[in-house]
């Protein structure tokens, strides 16, 4: 199935990162459930922008769905399978190329696991330990230590060592940038410390250091408790909004969204001002404009249905050619099921030459 509607970016993208010629930009998402708008605003949107950016024609870009990561979460088979093929025919709805990136699944190369192992090796007990996300995902406090009796019996090896995973992705490719969410910050600097030691204890410079590449508007929070970031996993499914939903729903969340009880001019005030700020965070990423430049656009607003109606518009209008894309794909699997194949291809070569040289470095050959 040739899909001929997928919108480009590339021509009204001024803002894009630009990256040295010959840079690799690497970027997974875990194919645990739907797409939400924070995946989008936070890395998706990105992919899409940088990778059809003309400027960006000498660099190489891969994305994909973390599917062994997800099986620290999913157990459902057919969930997962299901889920895959969501993520791919997300990324290609929402404007990232085939032809351009390389997209695929992390499970049809071997060699994740392999380098993860070896990168496992070199990783301190106490660096997994200090990283804040397994915490959440073992649902124990972020100040828990993995080394209370409890917390060990009821904390899965595959939730502790997520991180290692996450950094052999990055590594296998030798990627020097990753965009990514607010919420990986941790992981990527963690990244970048393993592949120090794998180059101080091997003696070598063969991993570059990958920079974490954010977006302006990098962590949206949840539309009904400000404090937390919107994830799908959030018990009250009305503070995440996913990229597929109706216009219909789109709304009925957005009226539920918290807000406040301040009258008049809105203004940006994350901590005064939590859920106000995270719609103006949201209208700022939409509009692709700064924080500063959207309150300026929105000093006319006297209430916060307005805003709540301003907000309902742009996500309507951004995904209503998407939506369509996505639900052609998933009426053809097998064409989705193409496209990860050939992208499975491609990134084969690249990770099997760059494991070929790690056995080289530390005596496996
Ligand atoms: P995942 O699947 O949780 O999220 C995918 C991407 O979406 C970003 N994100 C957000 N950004 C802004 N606001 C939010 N509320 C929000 N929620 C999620 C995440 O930061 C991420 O960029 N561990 C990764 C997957 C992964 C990966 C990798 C990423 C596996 N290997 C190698 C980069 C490189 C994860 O759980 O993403």
């Amino acid at each position: 199935m040739m899909i001929r509607s997928v919108r480009t970016y590339s021509s009204s993208i001024s803002n894009a990162a630009v990256f040295p010629s010959g840079s690799t930009v690497f970027s997974l998402i875990q194919p645990t459930g739907k797409i939400h708008l924070g995946n989008y605003l936070g890395a998706l949107s990105n992919w899409r922008d940088i990778s059809n950016d003309e400027r960006n024609s000498e660099s190489r870009f891969i994305f994909g769905t973390a599917d062994l990561h997800a099986l620290t979460s999913v157990t459902d088979p057919a969930k997962l399978k299901n889920s895959r093929r969501e993520a791919i025919a997300s990324l290609i709805a929402a404007g990232i190329d085939p032809e351009r990136s390389i997209i695929y699944h992390q499970s049809s190369i071997a060699e994740h696991s392999q380098l993860s192992w070896i990168l496992t090796c070199l990783t301190s007990m106490g660096a997994l330990n200090r990283m804040t996300q397994w915490k959440s995902k073992a649902k124990v406090e972020e100040t828990d230590s993995i080394f209370g009796d409890e917390i060990l019996g009821k904390t899965k090896a595959g939730v502790l060592c997520y991180p290692v995973l996450q950094a052999a992705d990055i590594l296998l490719y030798k990627s020097t940038h990753v965009p990514v969410g607010d919420d990986q910050a941790q992981h990527l600097e963690l990244c970048r410390n393993i592949a120090s030691i794998f180059n101080s204890t091997y003696k070598s410079n063969f991993f570059p250091m990958p920079k974490s590449l954010f977006t302006a508007n990098k962590k949206i929070m949840s539309l009904r408790s400000s404090e937390k970031k919107m994830s799908k996993s959030d018990v009250d499914q009305n503070g995440c909004l996913y990229i597929t939903e109706s216009p219909d729903q789109i709304a009925k969340k957005l009226r539920k969204a918290t807000t406040d009880s301040i009258q008049g001019r809105l203004y940006f005030d994350p901590e005064e001002r939590p859920g106000v700020s995270n719609l103006i965070n949201i209208v700022s990423g939409l509009t692709r404009k700064s924080v500063e430049d959207t309150v300026k656009d929105l000093e006319y607003m006297r209430s916060h249905k307005q805003l709540k109606d301003l907000v309902t518009d742009l996500i309507v209008e951004e995904f209503k050619d998407q939506r369509l894309v996505y639900e052609e794909l998933m009426k053809d699997v097998s064409y989705i099921d193409q496209i990860a194949d050939r992208g499975a291809e491609k990134a084969k070569k690249i990770a099997s030459v760059n494991m070929r040289a790690v056995e080289k470095l530390i005596g496996l050959d």
